[in-house]
């Protein structure tokens, strides 16, 4: 491609991290990414365990403008020197979105820059192209906190959805387990930390949804899982071992439902070869490795970014900003409305 480069700011507040980064670069990538801060605000939730909406807005609030400030000076670059300014405007908390959004509506105006209102999961969905300039199209495996889809994507605004939970996402389940087994918040690095020193085959868990062939959507279940492990724990168990069980539970159904959509992707896109995992739960090790073996045995290619790019940051909103004004196009009205429901698949906001 031979489009020029561009400078942009990214601002991310849709949950409990305060996020600045300034990436430069242009499509496909990868970008550079200039700086990267993430304030995590896991000390003032953690007594509480699980993020508390009014806690998460009052502290983006006192913190985002330092933050911002700190990913300029970091970068070396002025306001002036940017292309554009990039905040997360869904999905997410509320109050949380409206302060990362409405700042940035005041930067871009006072700047005289495009403003870019991006998709949270777009994000997600678009970081493999900042770390590893992935080309469309690829399969598109993210999990998060708030989500766990299947998605061809064919382009910056083209995703197919080939499947989604019917309940809990994914991430959720991880933080749902830890509270069970009393592990420290945020859940899922503690589940995974835990497992490494368990047993996968100690607690025989249900694996919901699984090996049914006569679907049309490559759905996911995690709810029975989850109710499975609460009732063995109220017995005396080796949270460990239970890690461990329900993590390999978990890698079987990410992985019996990412083969579905393999076949389903391929039928969209014939030749297309590249699976991505994205979101939070993209971090964890033991899932990457089972999914790169799954794509070896299915002959797909896996790229998956690293993890502090996996769980929430600004670098990903700054990135999804280069894909949306590049070639001149033009940013989103001021006017945008900050949003706690976004589906990907819909059209995005101009
Ligand atoms: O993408 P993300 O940072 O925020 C959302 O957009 O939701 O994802 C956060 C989720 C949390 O549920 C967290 O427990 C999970 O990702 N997570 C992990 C790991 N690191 C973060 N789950 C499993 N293993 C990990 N290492
Ligand atoms: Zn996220």
């Amino acid at each position: 491609m031979t489009s020029k480069p561009l400078t942009i700011l990214g601002i991310e507040t849709s949950c409990d991290e305060t996020a600045a980064a300034v990436v430069r670069g242009h499509t496909p990538g990868p970008g550079e990414i200039l700086s990267n801060i993430v304030f995590s605000q896991t000390e003032a939730h953690a007594p509480y365990g699980g993020v508390v909406p009014e806690i998460a807005s009052r502290a983006h609030l006192e913190i985002l403008d330092d933050i911002i400030q700190r990913a300029l000076d970091e970068a070396h670059v002025g306001i002036d020197e940017l292309d554009g300014i990039a905040a997360t405007a869904g999905p997410g908390l509320i109050g949380g979105v409206m302060v990362g959004l409405t700042t940035a509506k005041a930067l871009a105006l006072g700047a005289g820059k495009p403003l870019v209102a991006v998709n949270h999961l777009m994000g997600h969905a678009l970081t493999a192209r900042l770390t590893h300039g992935v080309v469309f199209p690829y399969l598109l495996l993210l999990v998060s906190g708030g989500h766990c889809q299947l998605l061809g994507v064919g382009g910056a605004d083209d995703f197919r959805l080939y499947g989604s939970t019917i309940d809990d996402a994914v991430g959720e389940a991880f933080d749902k387990i830890a509270k069970i087994l009393g592990l420290p918040y945020p859940g899922g690095p503690a589940v995974e930390h835990a497992a490494k020193t368990g047993n996968p085959r100690a607690y025989d868990l249900p694996r919901p949804l699984l090996n049914r062939r006569d679907e049309t959507r490559a759905d996911f279940s995690f709810s029975g899982l989850k109710t499975a492990v609460r009732q063995l724990a109220r017995e005396e168990v080796s949270a460990e071992d239970l890690s461990a069980s329900f993590q390999a539970a978990v890698i079987d159904i990410l992985s019996d439902r990412s083969r579905l959509a393999m076949s389903m992707f391929r039928r969209d896109f014939p030749g297309g070869n590249i699976f991505v995992v994205a979101g939070g739960v993209a971090a964890n090790q033991a899932i990457g490795t089972a999914l790169a073996r799954l794509c070896k045995d299915e002959g797909f290619i896996t790229r998956i970014p690293p993890p502090r790019l996996c769980t929430d940051n600004a670098a990903m909103i700054a990135w999804a900003g280069v894909e949306r004004l590049t070639d001149g196009a033009r940013g989103s009205a001021l006017s945008v409305s900050p949003r706690a429901r976004w589906p990907l698949a819909t059209e995005p906001v101009s």
